[in-house]
């Protein structure tokens, strides 16, 4: 087990990345903790909770509103919830992100913590202290920065998570890697297979050098005023295809990142030859490059919605190497020339 301490304005976390959810206990305070859950997690894994009133919300990122919150709040009334009770979250990206919210402002602020049970909660959404819930037709626009008091990352938890949910978690790897860590990256390219076998040195090696790498990028720049940014490689298209195909957030995260750093290369930024190692190592891990039937042209009319665009203009975060990223402002218009 390694525990990776985060330090930042707003408060100190810990991440322990091998524990199990069996050892929860020991990191529960005294008195009363109540569990937000999901009901795939409390189904598989009920039976291994802490003793402690559960409260379970629907599934899927639908539920990631304020009616959740409202369902969430109404319940911790009913268990008589006081400044005194411990959230604990058990589950993957939706449930950390509307747990953490609805303890963060539940009679302004409760002590909490996380078992983050996706691989694309462990190495990213239960990782930075960000939390909140859609609003309308606008992604995560509710929320604050709040760091947990700790997230347990049990890797064994994996073995019951979908595969393409499994896949898709991958693409957040390879992201911080590609923006962060040549030799992550080269560790990917050498053991990939393992790591699709879920082989357990290797995925624990894999998801710990992960959250380093995004803990120390959030120590930097806790509210994403510079250095933040460069966790958003990939994203800006990503949203786009999310919003135009449903995909999973990973699989178009990983297009994204393909098509960011196609424009990396006609930009003069980056190699043709590093654009084909990020995306062999995409393909690789079976994530998808391309989409199918839809062309660029409605994907820049579908990024004009980002809620990181600045009038006409986007910070868009290309790479100038495998390991580096750099964030540039780019006009719509210059998106369009040189990509149509
Ligand atoms: N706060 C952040 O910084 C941040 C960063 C990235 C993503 N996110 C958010 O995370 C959300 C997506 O999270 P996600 O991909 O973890 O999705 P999710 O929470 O919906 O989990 C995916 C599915 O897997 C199931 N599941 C979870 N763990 C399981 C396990 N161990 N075994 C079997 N089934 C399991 C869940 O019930 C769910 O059906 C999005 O809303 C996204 O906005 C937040
Ligand atoms: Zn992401």
């Amino acid at each position: 087990m390694h525990t990776i301490p985060i330090h930042t304005n707003s408060q100190d976390s810990r991440i322990l990345v091998g524990e199990s959810i069996s050892n929860l206990a020991q990191y529960l305070p005294q008195g009363k903790t109540i569990i937000i859950t999901d009901e795939n997690i409390l189904k598989i894994y009920g039976s291994v909770f802490p003793p402690a009133p559960v409260i379970s919300i629907g599934l899927g990122e639908q539920n990631k509103t304020l009616e959740t919150l409202n369902f969430i709040f109404d319940k911790l009334v009913m268990y008589e919830a006081d400044r005194s009770t411990f959230i604990l979250a058990i589950g993957g990206g939706i449930v950390c992100d509307v747990a953490g919210f609805a303890a963060s402002i539940y009679m302004r602020g409760l002590r909490y913590g996380f078992v983050s049970t996706t691989l694309l909660s462990q190495v990213d959404a239960s990782v930075g202290g960000k939390n909140g819930v859609n609003f309308h037709k606008f992604k995560n626009i509710l929320g604050v920065f709040n760091q947990p008091e700790f997230v347990v990352v049990d890797i064994s938890m994996l073995k019951t998570l979908d595969e393409l949910e499994y896949i898709s978690g991958f693409a957040e790897i390879i992201k911080a890697a590609a923006i962060k860590d040549e030799t992550l990256f080269s560790y990917l390219e050498n053991n990939y297979e393992a790591a699709l076998r879920k082989e357990a040195t290797v995925l624990e090696k894999i998801i710990h050098d992960s959250i380093i790498i995004k803990s120390r990028v959030v120590e930097n720049d806790e509210k994403e005023k510079g250095e933040r940014r460069i966790l958003n490689f990939g994203h800006t298209f990503a949203h786009a295809i999310e919003h135009i195909t449903g995909m999973l957030h990973g699989e178009a995260v990983s297009i994204g990142m393909a098509l960011a750093s196609d424009l990396s290369v006609k930009m003069g930024h980056l190699t043709k030859a590093d654009q084909e190692k990020l995306i062999r190592l995409l393909q690789n891990m079976q994530l998808p490059v391309s989409m199918n039937n839809h062309n660029v042209k409605s994907l820049i009319d579908a990024m004009k919605m980002d809620k990181k665009r600045e009038g006409e203009n986007l910070h868009m975060v290309f790479l100038d190497r495998i390991g580096h990223a750099i964030v540039k402002t780019v006009s719509f218009n210059q998106l369009e020339k040189t990509f149509i």
